[in-house]
């Protein structure tokens, strides 16, 4: 229905190789050098020791809490703002998510509100041995203020950087904060594997547990041997060659991202009540998707005003998450809330920020942007 996409895969023939060489190496099973020589490389680029390759973002945060024994009867604190996974993979080990709200500058967890939340959490007599914050569209969260929250209630950090593959914060590697760190390399994100994630982190006896757990928990031995459940989660060689030329990639992949963020940006630099949510600032972001901020009464349009043109012209857009509170399926959940991420999801809307976007796809979106500036006038 759409041709010009939200964020299409970007792979060429470097990609259609390396892939094509993986196979013809025999190492089809799914574990190999590829594999292995993928997560050296991505710890060495995320500024972490330790990689482990896994078969999405999702398995990489369940694994992380399954390791950290997290479970029924404990309580952990979730920015509301995100995709469903971040507050799934909680649920897999049945214990509580709390959804916190954000800045609404950012879109990223607000560490005042969640320094209330967890204060009010722990005074209840709960166990929060968690806390999980969410990288937004790309931009990392406040690491500094949320790090000293974790720090002083003694609850670990697990960072859901799958959204912030390349960013950095005050010049350290999106990935390289907190106890671990999970990135998507699903076919949507800056860099993919098809469908892939990992775990990162400075901690060896992490990786090395979920490393194992993500091979159904094998212990050493010539027969099949268990005394933990184990999951079948590993990333596969094949992936891991693809990952291996996107990662070579990146950098150039973040700039073309930052071009057409400053096309959209230049686009509605005239237009009031149109903004570019990026707190002011987005020189370390990797501008993995640019969304707009409408402020309706200012712009004389709103946000579905310009998807439903954009949808017209064959251009995707999408509303930014919609907060976790919302959801149906977690309705009810505990929740320490100021109005912000409702307020993002009415006005927000996320732009094709493809890295493989052509100059003639962005002359189409001018296009049907100024089919609905002319309208208004
Ligand atoms: C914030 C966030 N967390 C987790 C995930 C899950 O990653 P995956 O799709 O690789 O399971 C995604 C994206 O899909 C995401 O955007």
């Amino acid at each position: 229905m759409y041709d010009v996409l939200l964020s299409p895969p970007d792979v060429g023939e470097a990609e259609i190789e390396a892939v094509v060489a993986a196979l013809r190496s025999g190492w089809v099973a799914p574990a190999g050098p590829d594999l292995l020589a993928f997560e050296q490389e991505a710890a060495k680029r995320f500024e972490v020791p330790f990689a482990v390759g896994l078969s999405s973002g999702t398995a990489a945060l369940h694994l992380a809490l399954v390791s950290w024994g997290v479970g029924p009867g404990d309580v952990v604190p979730v920015s509301t703002l995100t995709f469903a996974a971040s507050v799934n993979a909680i649920r897999y080990v049945g214990a509580e998510p709390h959804l916190v709200d954000c800045d609404p500058l950012t879109g990223n967890m607000n560490p005042a509100i969640l320094r209330a939340a967890v204060s009010g959490l722990v005074e209840g007599g709960r166990r929060v041995p968690v806390i999980v914050p969410v990288d937004m569209l790309g931009k990392c969260v406040d690491y500094d203020a949320i790090g000293a929250i974790s720090s002083e209630f003694g609850a670990r950090l697990l960072c859901d950087a799958a959204e912030s593959v390349g960013a950095t914060y005050r010049g350290r590697s999106a990935g390289s904060f907190g106890d671990a760190s999970v990135l998507s390399f699903n076919g949507n994100k800056i860099m993919t594997t098809s469908g892939g994630g990992m775990l990162l982190t400075h901690d060896g006896a992490l990786a090395d547990h979920v490393r194992k757990l993500s091979t159904q928990a094998r212990e050493p031995a010539e027969h099949y041997e268990h005394v933990e459940v184990g999951y079948n989660y590993r990333l596969s060689n094949i992936l891991a060659a693809l990952g291996r030329v996107q990662l070579s990639r990146l950098e150039e992949m973040m700039q073309r991202r930052r071009k057409v963020r400053d096309h959209y940006r230049g686009l509605f630099a005239e237009t009031a009540g149109v903004s570019v949510l990026d707190g002011n600032d987005d020189h370390e972001d990797n501008c993995w998707l640019t969304a707009l901020v409408i402020d309706p009464d200012a712009a004389g349009f709103s946000a579905q005003e310009l998807a439903a043109v954009l949808k017209d012209a064959g251009i995707e857009s999408r509303p930014i998450w919609k907060p976790m509170h919302q959801q149906p399926v977690y309705r009810g959940l505990g929740a320490t809330l100021d109005g912000s991420a409702d307020w993002l999801f009415q006005r927000g809307l996320t732009l094709p920020s493809g890295s493989g976007l052509t100059e003639t796809q962005l002359s189409r979106i001018d296009q049907a942007v100024a089919t609905l500036l002319t309208r208004r006038l």
